[in-house]
Parts: structure tokens; C-alpha cells; sequence
């Protein structure tokens, strides 16, 4: 959460500084803010309350060729002015931007302010500020107040500073795991970042060729006009071996689509497709996972599989259990990290963890799997962000490779994750002697059509933009389904949630008659997920309790049920399909549906409100 970018070079730092917090955005949107070194060393500060284009209304940009730049989801204090970043000292020496949780900054707060320091905003962050200043003030130089700031402060974040004056200077540093950061040099300029995509105009330069270095905890970079060295918060010189990414996790363009969330919707097919290249092997009709770290004797051995995530990381992780049990032959369970990481659960070696994340940077999912690993269990996780945090504490990386996702509401990544699910299931039970050669040719048989069922959906939007303006008014949407298809459930009802500000709730359908069924009335809308799968007889009772409730039901069916679907008032169709399959076809109908009734209520669809992309904060 939160974007930083700084810029050191000759060219004029506004427009690549301003571009680099567009392309962040997605982390926050709050407020934004640029300091720019002018010609005379002084700090040249612009700020706005809202999204980083109002940075740019004015049409004043300081010139200089050094500065850094913030991007804003509020953690202390709400978005304001005064609360934005950067935050500089009382002499205006030096500018700082955080992202992460300063957790012990009252304690600071109160020392500083009794040591006469005067704060004006309400954010954890400006302790740090004051931080530099106090040990600038007892004589050290930029490089020592920032390091002196560092070794004081406690809680996960990254912190980047840029001292005033002609030498060009921007210290940044990461603590823990909440806040990356990510550096490049090429030509004479350098930049640093949160996320590749700030970075995009050195990562395109010839002499750079995609080079670049992330920070771990505890290591510091400082950026002049001679380039760049790394230290550790002592000081002492640390060597970094730059590593080269793809363009394909750099760029970020909506390729014509009005929305990222359209555009990352309609790359399902390639997403699915890139998640089982090279893992399955059509000919011989097997899984296969290089990167699966245990070994076979390992792999037998195990005796539990445990599936963490959030948000909709966790509903890939309930639908990864069905399949892990199913499947892969073990008992599984799946639970979310933001409850499993305070909980004191028995891992053993034979435990295997399965954390799923887009960003790999989600603070409760990366504590959880620091448990995981403290109490010496196997580790593996499903993420999208090579290099991020979760795959280095893994023991072994299952990577999405859908693409950079920007659509704040995920959905390439969890169909990708979805996908891999199944991979690992097959894999465990091929390799567990669980599953018989004919039954794990028939799964991959069945997911070789997944990409061509998944475009079907997609075909034609026409369907899912009249269902929408049906539904548009309506205040209460019911989401049902049971087996694998309760988690889909739950993802359709936060995708509505999440992108058009509408009250959905999520229920198993079986629970429905525990309580839910007293809310049905005509104005409520009941969408149930009721495909030909095995479970489809107990779904059509439901759907049956709740029209003879008077309840209004969207329903989710298989092509060619005209029995259920005369029985409904209105019908989205999924295409025939193998069991496994179900779960990626149900999703995308539900995704389409959220997408336009967001769009009608005239919605901010990739950047919702109070909502960030990739969560590091507790
Ligand atoms: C919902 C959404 C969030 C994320 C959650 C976890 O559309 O995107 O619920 O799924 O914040 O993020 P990752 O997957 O990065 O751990």
C-alpha cells in the first residue's frame, strides 16, 4: 500500500516522477505528493488530496532533475493536505515518504514533540521526518540521520528521503516485509520504486536492458549522480547482484479495454493457458512441476495440507482444498492467513503450507508463512510478483505468470490461481499413487479445454450488460452455492462488493435454511450457482426454497438445463464441462455481471474506493 518513486539523473524529474505514481496508483490513491530539488537546492513541495492526476492540474511543476513522489492509502489520518506525503522538516532540508506502519511512533511522537519538534499532520510517517531531523541536528550527515532513523524505528514498512541542496542524494531503506522496494540505473540516472512499473522509463533504456535490484529487510540504498550503493543500516557496503525482469512485468497499458478490470478479465484465457505451460504435458497426459521443491520421498510423506490467503486469495484457497482432497489424496484445509497467523496451529515437516497471493506482498499472508517456517513446515506459495516477499520465504514458488494485474479487484489471478490449484492437486496424487493413470489423464485431458471454455464466456458481453441493468436497482444480492462452488460464491459477492459499493453476502446454499431464508422477499436478489456438477439436485432444492419464498433468482446454470432454468427468472449460462473445470467457468459470469453494474452505477472500477492492490498493512 502506498507508492513511492524517486528519480536522480538530468532530466526533469516532474513527468517521470508524475508517471511513475500513476502507474503505483494502484497501491493508493488517497493523496498524493512530489518534492522536487529546485535550481537554488531548496525543496519544491506539491501536493493534492485525492488521485495523483490532481498533482498535475495546476499546471505548476517545479523543474529540477532530482525528486521523490508518494502515493497515498491512509493508514493514520484520514486523506487530507496536511497528512499527505512528502513530509518535510521545519527548515525544509529534507522531504520523506513511507509505506508501512510506523508501530511504535507514539512513543516517538511524544519524545520528539517534548524535545520541541512541532508535528502537522496526524500520520504515523512524520515521526520519521523528524527522526532525520533530530539526528541531523546533533551533527550527522543525511546518510547517518537516516540510518540513526531506521535502527529507531520499529514495524514493516519502506522509507525513502531526499535531501535538499546541489548534491544529489535519496536514501531509501526497507524494514520487514510490508513495503518493497526496487531500484535501476542506466545512463547516469537512477530510479528507485515500490513496484516495477515506476520504473518502466530505465527499465526501457538499452544500456539497462531490464536490470534491476530489490531491497530485503534491513538494507538500505543511497542514490546519487555517481549511481547507486546498498548498505546495511550500520553502514557497512553491501553487494547486490541486479537481476533482469521481463517487460511483461513492467508495462502496464489497458490495451484499448476502458477498464484494467475488462482488459485482465478478457486475458483469462492466455492467464489459464500461461499457468500450465511447461507444467503439464499434453502428450503424455501428466503433471508435471519443476518448481514443486519436495521431493518424491517428501511428497509421500506428507499427511496435511494447509491453504492460506486473503480476500480472494482465500476463496482460491477454499476451492484448492475440494481439489487438494479430491484429488491429491490428503487431508486439506483452508483458512484464512489474517486468523491462521494468530492462531498457535500444529505444523509438523509433513505439513504443507499452501499460500496463495497476487502481490506475494500481503503483510498477514507473509507473517503467516514466517510461522509456517518457524514451526518447520513445508512451504509453498502460489503468487503472481516474482522476487516478492512470499516466494523468498517459500520453499519453493508455483508463480501465476498472468501478467501484471492492475484492476485493484483481482481476477486473472485468481483464475490463474485456480488453475495451478488443480495442477498441484493432479501432481499430489499422481505422485502419491492416489490417483490412477486413467483418472489423471482424464483431469488433464479436461483442463487442456479450459482457456477455449473460458473465451466461450467471453464472447459476447452483450448478455451480462442486459442482466445488469436488470439488476442495477436492486440493494441486496444473495450469492449461493455449495461445494467447490461455495467459494465462487463468496468471490462474486466481494467482486460486486468490492467494485460497486452494493451489499452481497455469500452463503454454502445448504446453510440457507439456518437463518439466511428469513431475508428473502421480492427484493432481494438470490444468485445461485447451480452447474451440472454432483451437488447440482441439492442446489435446485434451494433455488426451489427460495422462489417459493417470492425470492427473485439470477442462476449460474449449464447450457441446456431449460428444467432449472424456466424455474429462475433470469439464467447465465456456463458451457459443459468436466468437474474440476466448474469452479473457472462459474467465476467468470460473475465477474462480467459485477463489472457492468459497477459501470452503470458509474463506478471508479480499477481503483475503488478505500481499497488498495496489494495489502501490507496488518
Ligand atoms: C479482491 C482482492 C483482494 C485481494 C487480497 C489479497 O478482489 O483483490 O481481496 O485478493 O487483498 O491480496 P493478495 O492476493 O495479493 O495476497
Amino acid at each position: 500500500m502506498c507508492g513511492i518513486v524517486g528519480y536522480v539523473g538530468e532530466q526533469e524529474a516532474w513527468p517521470i516522477i508524475f508517471e511513475g505514481l500513476r502507474r503505483l496508483e494502484y497501491r493508493g490513491y488517497d493523496s498524493a505528493g512530489i518534492a522536487i530539488i529546485g535550481p537554488q537546492g531548496d525543496i519544491q513541495l506539491r501536493k493534492t488530496v485525492g488521485k495523483v492526476n490532481g498533482l498535475d492540474e495546476s499546471g505548476d511543476h517545479p523543474l529540477g532533475s532530482v525528486g521523490l513522489g508518494h502515493t497515498r492509502w491512509a493508514t493514520h489520518g484520514r486523506p487530507s493536505y496536511a497528512n499527505a506525503h512528502p513530509h518535510t522538516d521545519c527548515e525544509q532540508r529534507i522531504a520523506v515518504v513511507h509505506n508501512g506502519i510506523v508501530e511504535n511512533y507514539l512513543e516517538l511522537k511524544r519524545r520528539l514533540a517534548d524535545a520541541g519538534h512541532v508535528f502537522e499532520s496526524e500520520t504515523d510517517s512524520e515521526v520519521l521526518t523528524h527522526l532525520v531531523e533530530e539526528g541531523m541536528d546533533r551533527g550527522l550527515s543525511f546518510q547517518e540521520a537516516f540510518r540513526r532513523m531506521g535502527r529507531m524505528v520499529k514495524g514493516s514498512q519502506a522509507i525513502s528521503a531526499v535531501l535538499q541542496g546541489d548534491g544529489a542524494e535519496i536514501c531509501a531503506l526497507r524494514l520487514g516485509h510490508a513495503g518493497g522496494i526496487v531500484v535501476a540505473q542506466a545512463d547516469g540516472q537512477a530510479m528507485i520504486g515500490s513496484d516495477l512499473p515506476a520504473l518502466l522509463p530505465l527499465l526501457q533504456s538499452e544500456s539497462n536492458m531490464g536490470q534491476v535490484s530489490f531491497l530485503d529487510t534491513g538494507e538500505m540504498v543511497v542514490v546519487t549522480r555517481d549511481g547507486v550503493e546498498y548498505q546495511d543500516l550500520e553502514g557497512n557496503h553491501i553487494d547486490k547482484q541486479p537481476r533482469m525482469v521481463s517487460q511483461e512485468e513492467v508495462q502496464v497499458d489497458k490495451a484499448g479495454y476502458r477498464h484494467f478490470m475488462l482488459k485482465e478479465i478478457m486475458e483469462q484465457p492466455q492467464a489459464v493457458a500461461s499457468a500450465m505451460r511447461e507444467r503439464v504435458n499434453f502428450e503424455t497426459r501428466r503433471v508435471d512441476l519443476p518448481d514443486f521443491p519436495l521431493s518424491s520421498q517428501e511428497i509421500a510423506e506428507l499427511d496435511r495440507v494447509i491453504l492460506i490467503g486473503c480476500g480472494t486469495s482465500l476463496h482460491a484457497a477454499q476451492v484448492g482444498r475440494h481439489l487438494v482432497e479430491r484429488y491429491g489424496g490428503l487431508p486439506a484445509e483452508a483458512e484464512s492467513a489474517s486468523e491462521f497467523r494468530y492462531r498457535d496451529p500444529y505444523i509438523s515437516p509433513r505439513t504443507l503450507v499452501v499460500a496463495i497471493g497476487q502481490s506475494g506482498e500481503t503483510a498477514d499472508t507473509v507473517a503467516a508463512m514466517q510461522m509456517v517456517k518457524d514451526k518447520g513446515g513445508r512451504l509453498v506459495t502460489i503468487c503472481n510478483a516474482e522476487g516478492s516477499q512470499a516466494s523468498r520465504i517459500a520453499d519453493g514458488s508455483l508463480y501465476m505468470r498472468a501478467g501484471i494485474e492492475i484492476g485493484v479487484a483481482s481476477t486473472k489471478t485468481f483464475l490463474a490461481s485456480l488453475t495451478i490449484l488443480n495442477l498441484l492437486a493432479i501432481f499430489l496424487g499422481q505422485s502419491r499413487g492416489f490417483l490412477d493413470t486413467a483418472k489423471s489423464q482424464e483431469l488433464v485431458d479436461g483442463l487442456a479445454q479450459a482457456p477455449r471454455l473460458i473465451g466461450e464466456l467471453l464472447a459476447d458481453s452483450a448478455v451480462y450488460q442486459h442482466l445488469a441493468q436488470e439488476y442495477v436497482g436492486t440493494d441486496y444480492f444473495l450469492f449461493l452455492g455449495r461445494g467447490v462452488n461455495a467459494p465462487i460464491a463468496s468471490e462474486g459477492s466481494l467482486k460486486l462488493k468490492e467494485i460497486s459499493y452494493v451489499h452481497a453476502e455469500a452463503y454454502p446454499a445448504g446453510e440457507m435454511k439456518h437463518g439466511p431464508i428469513a431475508l428473502i422477499d421480492n427484493d432481494m436478489v438470490t444468485v445461485a450457482l447451480a452447474p451440472k456438477d454432483s451437488l447440482y439436485e441439492k442446489v435446485v432444492n434451494n433455488v426451489r426454497e427460495v422462489k417459493a419464498r417470492d425470492g427473485r433468482v439470477l442462476a449460474v446454470l449449464t447450457e441446456g438445463d431449460t428444467q432449472l432454468a424456466a424455474a429462475v427468472d433470469h439464467a447465465l449460462y456456463i458451457p459443459e464441462a468436466p468437474e474440476h473445470l466448474i469452479p473457472l467457468l462459474t467465476t467468470v459470469p460473475l465477474q462480467m455481471l459485477a463489472y457492468h453494474i459497477a459501470l452503470l452505477l458509474d463506478r471508479d472500477v480499477d481503483q475503488p474506493r478505500n481499497l488498495a492492490k496489494s495489502v501490507t498493512v496488518e
